[in-house]
Protein backbone atom coordinates (compact mmCIF):
# COMPACT_ATOMS: atom_id res chain seq x y z
CA UNK A 1 0.00 0.00 0.00
CA UNK A 2 1.22 3.64 -1.01
CA UNK A 3 2.18 5.93 1.85
CA UNK A 4 -0.20 9.26 1.20
CA UNK A 5 -0.51 12.35 2.87
CA UNK A 6 -2.81 15.17 2.04
CA UNK A 7 -4.12 18.49 3.91
CA UNK A 8 -6.89 20.83 4.16
CA UNK A 9 -6.92 24.31 5.58
CA UNK A 10 -9.29 24.94 8.09
CA UNK A 11 -10.39 28.46 6.69
CA UNK A 12 -14.10 28.89 5.47
CA UNK A 13 -16.74 26.26 5.87
CA UNK A 14 -15.61 22.95 3.81
CA UNK A 15 -17.12 23.07 0.55
CA UNK A 16 -18.89 20.37 -1.79
CA UNK A 17 -15.55 21.13 -3.66
CA UNK A 18 -13.16 20.36 -0.91
CA UNK A 19 -15.77 17.02 -0.44
CA UNK A 20 -15.84 15.86 -4.01
CA UNK A 21 -12.29 16.64 -4.81
CA UNK A 22 -10.48 15.59 -1.67
CA UNK A 23 -11.88 14.26 1.54
CA UNK A 24 -13.65 11.46 -0.41
CA UNK A 25 -10.60 10.44 -1.58
CA UNK A 26 -9.04 10.50 1.24
CA UNK A 27 -11.39 7.77 2.85
CA UNK A 28 -10.80 5.74 -0.49
CA UNK A 29 -7.09 6.08 0.35
CA UNK A 30 -7.56 5.32 3.72
CA UNK A 31 -5.28 2.53 5.63
CA UNK A 32 -2.33 2.09 8.08
CA UNK A 33 0.07 4.09 5.72
CA UNK A 34 -2.28 7.49 5.38
CA UNK A 35 -1.93 10.48 7.01
CA UNK A 36 -4.34 13.34 7.46
CA UNK A 37 -3.59 16.70 8.38
CA UNK A 38 -5.87 20.01 9.47
CA UNK A 39 -3.46 22.55 8.29
CA UNK A 40 -3.46 25.50 10.53
CA UNK A 41 -0.28 26.61 9.74
CA UNK A 42 -1.53 27.48 6.39
CA UNK A 43 -4.86 29.27 7.14
CA UNK A 44 -2.42 31.70 8.96
CA UNK A 45 -1.05 33.16 5.47
CA UNK A 46 -4.09 35.20 5.87
CA UNK A 47 -5.53 37.08 8.67
CA UNK A 48 -7.64 34.72 10.94
CA UNK A 49 -9.78 35.55 14.23
CA UNK A 50 -8.29 33.19 16.80
CA UNK A 51 -11.10 32.26 18.42
CA UNK A 52 -12.75 31.52 14.83
CA UNK A 53 -9.64 29.37 13.77
CA UNK A 54 -9.54 27.47 16.81
CA UNK A 55 -13.17 26.74 16.31
CA UNK A 56 -13.14 25.71 12.76
CA UNK A 57 -10.01 23.81 13.46
CA UNK A 58 -12.11 21.79 15.63
CA UNK A 59 -14.85 21.84 12.94
CA UNK A 60 -12.74 20.45 10.03
CA UNK A 61 -11.35 17.71 12.13
CA UNK A 62 -14.98 16.94 12.98
CA UNK A 63 -16.08 16.95 9.79
CA UNK A 64 -12.93 14.67 7.95
CA UNK A 65 -14.23 12.21 10.79
CA UNK A 66 -17.75 12.28 10.08
CA UNK A 67 -16.77 11.63 6.04
CA UNK A 68 -15.54 8.50 7.05
CA UNK A 69 -11.91 8.62 8.38
CA UNK A 70 -11.48 5.76 11.00
CA UNK A 71 -9.02 6.97 13.26
CA UNK A 72 -7.73 3.59 14.33
CA UNK A 73 -6.59 2.84 11.08
CA UNK A 74 -5.26 6.40 9.62
CA UNK A 75 -3.80 8.83 11.14
CA UNK A 76 -5.38 12.31 11.76
CA UNK A 77 -3.99 14.93 13.51
CA UNK A 78 -3.53 18.97 13.39
CA UNK A 79 -0.25 20.62 11.89
CA UNK A 80 0.87 22.91 14.66
CA UNK A 81 0.67 20.13 17.02
CA UNK A 82 3.85 18.70 15.25
CA UNK A 83 6.49 21.47 15.29
CA UNK A 84 8.90 19.42 12.64
CA UNK A 85 6.39 21.03 9.63
CA UNK A 86 8.01 24.51 10.26
CA UNK A 87 11.13 23.58 10.88
CA UNK A 88 11.29 20.88 7.76
CA UNK A 89 10.21 24.18 5.85
CA UNK A 90 12.65 26.32 6.42
CA UNK A 91 15.07 24.07 4.95
CA UNK A 92 11.93 24.01 1.74
CA UNK A 93 12.16 27.91 1.36
CA UNK A 94 15.78 27.80 1.57
CA UNK A 95 15.54 25.05 -1.53
CA UNK A 96 13.34 26.59 -3.68
CA UNK A 97 14.34 29.10 -5.54
CA UNK A 98 12.77 33.37 -5.31
CA UNK A 99 11.20 32.66 -9.06
CA UNK A 100 9.77 29.36 -8.34
CA UNK A 101 7.61 30.65 -5.40
CA UNK A 102 6.97 33.54 -7.83
CA UNK A 103 5.42 31.30 -10.50
CA UNK A 104 2.45 29.48 -8.56
CA UNK A 105 -0.48 30.40 -10.09
CA UNK A 106 -2.61 30.10 -6.43
CA UNK A 107 0.14 32.98 -4.98
CA UNK A 108 -0.49 35.00 -7.70
CA UNK A 109 -4.42 35.56 -7.84
CA UNK A 110 -4.76 35.29 -4.06
CA UNK A 111 -1.72 37.88 -3.69
CA UNK A 112 -4.13 39.91 -5.91
CA UNK A 113 -7.32 39.28 -4.07
CA UNK A 114 -5.37 40.21 -1.22
CA UNK A 115 -4.02 42.99 -2.59
CA UNK A 116 -7.87 44.47 -3.30
CA UNK A 117 -9.57 43.60 -0.15
CA UNK A 118 -7.58 44.50 2.78
CA UNK A 119 -4.24 45.20 1.16
CA UNK A 120 -1.62 43.16 3.04
CA UNK A 121 -0.02 40.35 1.14
CA UNK A 122 1.70 38.54 4.19
CA UNK A 123 5.22 36.67 3.60
CA UNK A 124 3.67 33.46 4.26
CA UNK A 125 1.25 33.85 1.35
CA UNK A 126 4.58 33.71 -0.76
CA UNK A 127 6.41 31.17 0.86
CA UNK A 128 3.22 28.53 2.10
CA UNK A 129 4.33 26.06 -0.67
CA UNK A 130 7.74 25.48 0.78
CA UNK A 131 5.34 24.39 4.40
CA UNK A 132 3.04 22.56 1.78
CA UNK A 133 6.76 20.65 0.92
CA UNK A 134 7.40 20.16 4.60
CA UNK A 135 4.48 18.42 4.85
CA UNK A 136 4.47 16.24 2.37
CA UNK A 137 7.94 15.58 2.78
CA UNK A 138 8.03 14.53 6.18
CA UNK A 139 6.30 11.48 6.10
CA UNK A 140 7.99 9.91 2.96
CA UNK A 141 5.09 10.08 0.96
CA UNK A 142 4.86 8.62 -2.12
CA UNK A 143 0.83 9.39 -3.19
CA UNK A 144 -0.71 12.94 -2.57
CA UNK A 145 -4.69 12.87 -3.25
CA UNK A 146 -5.87 16.58 -4.02
CA UNK A 147 -7.83 18.46 -6.28
CA UNK A 148 -6.64 19.75 -9.40
CA UNK A 149 -5.82 23.09 -7.87
CA UNK A 150 -2.81 21.71 -6.11
CA UNK A 151 -1.31 20.02 -8.71
CA UNK A 152 1.36 22.95 -9.25
CA UNK A 153 2.15 22.75 -5.73
CA UNK A 154 2.77 19.25 -5.59
CA UNK A 155 5.26 19.38 -8.59
CA UNK A 156 6.97 22.10 -6.96
CA UNK A 157 7.35 19.53 -3.69
CA UNK A 158 8.70 16.80 -6.49
CA UNK A 159 11.16 19.62 -7.87
CA UNK A 160 12.20 20.20 -3.99
CA UNK A 161 12.31 17.05 -3.20
CA UNK A 162 15.08 16.03 -5.94
CA UNK A 163 16.85 19.11 -5.80
CA UNK A 164 18.11 18.55 -2.23
CA UNK A 165 18.26 14.63 -2.88
CA UNK A 166 21.23 15.97 -5.83
CA UNK A 167 22.39 18.05 -3.59
CA UNK A 168 22.86 16.16 -0.57
CA UNK A 169 21.99 12.69 -0.98
CA UNK A 170 18.95 10.69 -1.16
CA UNK A 171 16.88 11.86 1.95
CA UNK A 172 13.12 12.29 0.68
CA UNK A 173 11.10 10.33 -0.93
CA UNK A 174 9.80 11.93 -4.17
CA UNK A 175 5.88 12.27 -4.23
CA UNK A 176 3.32 11.99 -6.38
CA UNK A 177 -0.30 14.25 -6.99
CA UNK A 178 -3.05 11.76 -7.63
CA UNK A 179 -6.16 14.20 -8.98
CA UNK A 180 -8.89 11.78 -9.75
CA UNK A 181 -10.90 12.60 -12.55
CA UNK A 182 -14.42 12.48 -10.87
CA UNK A 183 -14.68 16.07 -8.88
CA UNK A 184 -11.12 17.27 -9.46
CA UNK A 185 -12.58 20.94 -10.02
CA UNK A 186 -15.63 21.68 -8.52
CA UNK A 187 -16.97 24.99 -10.31
CA UNK A 188 -19.10 28.42 -8.21
CA UNK A 189 -22.93 27.57 -9.06
CA UNK A 190 -22.95 31.08 -10.12
CA UNK A 191 -19.72 31.64 -11.27
CA UNK A 192 -18.64 27.97 -13.31
CA UNK A 193 -15.87 29.31 -14.88
CA UNK A 194 -14.46 30.04 -11.31
CA UNK A 195 -13.38 26.84 -8.48
CA UNK A 196 -16.26 27.04 -5.98
CA UNK A 197 -14.44 28.26 -2.81
CA UNK A 198 -15.31 30.31 0.21
CA UNK A 199 -19.03 30.73 1.01
CA UNK A 200 -17.93 34.59 1.95
CA UNK A 201 -16.77 34.89 -1.83
CA UNK A 202 -20.02 33.25 -3.71
CA UNK A 203 -22.63 32.67 -1.18
CA UNK A 204 -25.20 31.69 -3.61
CA UNK A 205 -22.49 29.78 -5.78
CA UNK A 206 -20.93 27.93 -2.95
CA UNK A 207 -22.54 24.69 -1.39
CA UNK A 208 -21.52 23.56 2.26
CA UNK A 209 -20.67 20.19 3.27
CA UNK A 210 -22.74 20.85 6.74
CA UNK A 211 -25.22 23.30 4.84
CA UNK A 212 -28.90 22.63 5.50
CA UNK A 213 -30.17 20.26 2.89
CA UNK A 214 -33.35 23.05 1.63
CA UNK A 215 -30.71 25.82 0.87
CA UNK A 216 -28.30 22.94 -0.76
CA UNK A 217 -31.23 22.11 -2.88
CA UNK A 218 -32.40 26.03 -4.04
CA UNK A 219 -28.93 26.67 -4.72
CA UNK A 220 -27.94 23.48 -7.04
CA UNK A 221 -31.71 24.26 -8.56
CA UNK A 222 -31.11 28.18 -9.46
CA UNK A 223 -27.40 27.39 -10.91
CA UNK A 224 -26.36 28.71 -13.68
CA UNK A 225 -26.64 27.12 -16.65
CA UNK A 226 -27.00 28.50 -20.83
CA UNK A 227 -29.40 29.84 -23.21
CA UNK A 228 -29.51 26.69 -25.16
CA UNK A 229 -31.74 23.35 -24.22
CA UNK A 230 -29.03 21.05 -24.53
CA UNK A 231 -27.66 18.58 -22.05
CA UNK A 232 -24.40 17.77 -23.05
CA UNK A 233 -20.89 17.49 -21.50
CA UNK A 234 -18.41 20.46 -22.81
CA UNK A 235 -17.04 22.19 -19.87
CA UNK A 236 -15.68 24.96 -22.72
CA UNK A 237 -18.86 26.07 -24.14
CA UNK A 238 -21.12 24.89 -21.63
CA UNK A 239 -19.57 25.67 -18.03
CA UNK A 240 -22.81 25.67 -15.66
CA UNK A 241 -23.89 22.58 -17.71
CA UNK A 242 -20.76 20.66 -17.64
CA UNK A 243 -20.23 21.49 -13.54
CA UNK A 244 -23.77 19.99 -12.25
CA UNK A 245 -22.96 16.91 -14.60
CA UNK A 246 -19.42 16.73 -13.13
CA UNK A 247 -21.17 17.27 -9.61
CA UNK A 248 -23.80 14.62 -10.22
CA UNK A 249 -21.07 12.31 -11.88
CA UNK A 250 -18.97 12.28 -8.84
CA UNK A 251 -21.70 11.55 -6.60
CA UNK A 252 -23.17 9.02 -8.14
CA UNK A 253 -20.11 7.26 -9.09
CA UNK A 254 -20.13 8.01 -13.05
CA UNK A 255 -18.34 9.80 -15.59
CA UNK A 256 -20.08 13.51 -16.42
CA UNK A 257 -20.55 12.13 -19.59
CA UNK A 258 -22.37 9.21 -18.59
CA UNK A 259 -24.62 11.23 -15.86
CA UNK A 260 -25.63 13.50 -19.20
CA UNK A 261 -27.28 9.95 -20.71
CA UNK A 262 -31.20 10.33 -20.48
CA UNK A 263 -31.40 14.39 -20.23
CA UNK A 264 -32.70 16.38 -22.30
CA UNK A 265 -33.58 19.64 -20.01
CA UNK A 266 -32.20 21.78 -17.48
CA UNK A 267 -35.02 20.92 -15.01
CA UNK A 268 -34.82 17.38 -14.50
CA UNK A 269 -30.88 17.81 -14.36
CA UNK A 270 -30.74 20.36 -11.54
CA UNK A 271 -33.44 18.07 -9.79
CA UNK A 272 -31.64 14.93 -9.85
CA UNK A 273 -28.28 16.56 -9.03
CA UNK A 274 -29.69 17.94 -5.70
CA UNK A 275 -31.18 14.84 -4.52
CA UNK A 276 -27.95 13.10 -5.35
CA UNK A 277 -25.89 15.71 -3.73
CA UNK A 278 -28.22 16.10 -0.69
CA UNK A 279 -27.94 12.20 0.10
CA UNK A 280 -24.17 12.43 -0.17
CA UNK A 281 -24.55 15.00 2.53
CA UNK A 282 -27.41 13.52 4.73
CA UNK A 283 -25.18 10.40 6.18
CA UNK A 284 -22.21 12.99 6.79
CA UNK A 285 -23.97 15.67 8.64
CA UNK A 286 -25.96 12.81 10.52
CA UNK A 287 -22.43 11.74 11.71
CA UNK A 288 -21.14 15.12 12.26
CA UNK A 289 -23.70 15.83 14.82
CA UNK A 290 -23.17 12.72 16.96
CA UNK A 291 -19.35 13.41 16.75
CA UNK A 292 -20.06 17.34 17.57
CA UNK A 293 -21.59 16.45 20.34
CA UNK A 294 -18.54 15.23 22.38
CA UNK A 295 -15.53 17.54 21.67
CA UNK A 296 -13.26 15.99 24.21
CA UNK A 297 -13.49 12.34 22.16
CA UNK A 298 -12.23 14.47 19.15
CA UNK A 299 -9.34 15.99 21.05
CA UNK A 300 -8.61 12.83 22.24
CA UNK A 301 -8.52 11.08 18.33
CA UNK A 302 -5.99 14.41 17.37
CA UNK A 303 -3.77 14.24 20.22
CA UNK A 304 -3.16 10.64 19.43
CA UNK A 305 -2.50 11.27 15.99
CA UNK A 306 0.00 13.86 16.30
CA UNK A 307 2.03 11.93 18.55
CA UNK A 308 1.84 9.11 15.75
CA UNK A 309 3.22 11.94 13.05
CA UNK A 310 5.46 13.04 15.40
CA UNK A 311 7.59 9.96 15.48
CA UNK A 312 8.24 9.69 11.84
CA UNK A 313 8.09 13.61 11.41
CA UNK A 314 11.20 13.73 14.08
CA UNK A 315 13.19 10.88 12.15
CA UNK A 316 12.65 12.79 9.07
CA UNK A 317 13.77 16.05 9.97
CA UNK A 318 16.75 14.95 11.67
CA UNK A 319 18.01 12.95 8.59
CA UNK A 320 17.24 15.80 6.74
CA UNK A 321 18.88 18.35 9.60
CA UNK A 322 22.06 15.98 9.24
CA UNK A 323 22.29 15.96 5.10
CA UNK A 324 22.13 19.38 5.20
CA UNK A 325 25.03 20.01 7.84
CA UNK A 326 23.27 21.00 10.90
CA UNK A 327 25.19 19.88 14.25
CA UNK A 328 22.85 17.57 16.02
CA UNK A 329 21.18 19.13 19.13
CA UNK A 330 21.03 17.80 22.81
CA UNK A 331 17.77 16.03 22.20
P1 LIG B 1 -7.38 23.65 0.47
O1 LIG B 1 -7.55 23.66 1.95
O2 LIG B 1 -7.65 24.92 -0.27
O3 LIG B 1 -8.24 22.51 -0.17
C1 LIG B 1 -8.22 21.20 0.38
C2 LIG B 1 -8.40 20.17 -0.70
O4 LIG B 1 -9.65 20.35 -1.38
C3 LIG B 1 -9.46 20.46 -2.78
N1 LIG B 1 -10.45 21.42 -3.30
C4 LIG B 1 -11.20 21.22 -4.41
N2 LIG B 1 -11.27 20.17 -5.24
C5 LIG B 1 -12.15 20.25 -6.26
N3 LIG B 1 -12.96 21.33 -6.50
C6 LIG B 1 -12.91 22.41 -5.68
N4 LIG B 1 -13.71 23.45 -5.90
C7 LIG B 1 -11.99 22.37 -4.57
N5 LIG B 1 -11.70 23.25 -3.57
C8 LIG B 1 -10.75 22.64 -2.81
C9 LIG B 1 -8.03 20.97 -2.91
O5 LIG B 1 -7.48 20.67 -4.19
C10 LIG B 1 -7.33 20.25 -1.80
O6 LIG B 1 -6.95 18.95 -2.18
N6 LIG B 1 -2.39 23.95 0.22
C11 LIG B 1 -3.52 23.07 0.40
C12 LIG B 1 -3.52 22.35 1.73
C13 LIG B 1 -2.28 21.59 2.03
C14 LIG B 1 -1.94 20.32 1.50
C15 LIG B 1 -0.68 19.99 2.08
C16 LIG B 1 -2.55 19.45 0.59
C17 LIG B 1 -1.29 21.97 2.88
N7 LIG B 1 -0.33 20.99 2.91
C18 LIG B 1 -0.02 18.80 1.77
C19 LIG B 1 -1.90 18.26 0.28
C20 LIG B 1 -0.66 17.95 0.87
C21 LIG B 1 -4.80 23.88 0.32
O7 LIG B 1 -4.78 25.07 0.51
O8 LIG B 1 -5.91 23.13 0.10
Amino acid sequence: MARVFSGMKPTGDATLGSLLGALRNWVADQGPEAVYCVVDLHALTVPQDPDELRRQTLELATLVLAVGIDPSVSTLFVQSHVPEHTSLAWLMECTAAYGELSRMTQFKDKAAGQESARGFVSGGLFTYPALMAADILLYDTQEVPVGDDQRQHVELTRDLAERFNSRHGATFTVPTAVVRAAGARVMDLQDPTRKMSKSEESPGGTIGVLEDLASVRRKITRAVTDSEAEVRFDPVAKPGVSNLLSILGACTDRTPEGAAAGYSQYGPLKRDTAEAVAAVLEPIQARYRDLAADPGEVQRILSVGAQRAGTVAAATLARAQRAIGLVPGPR
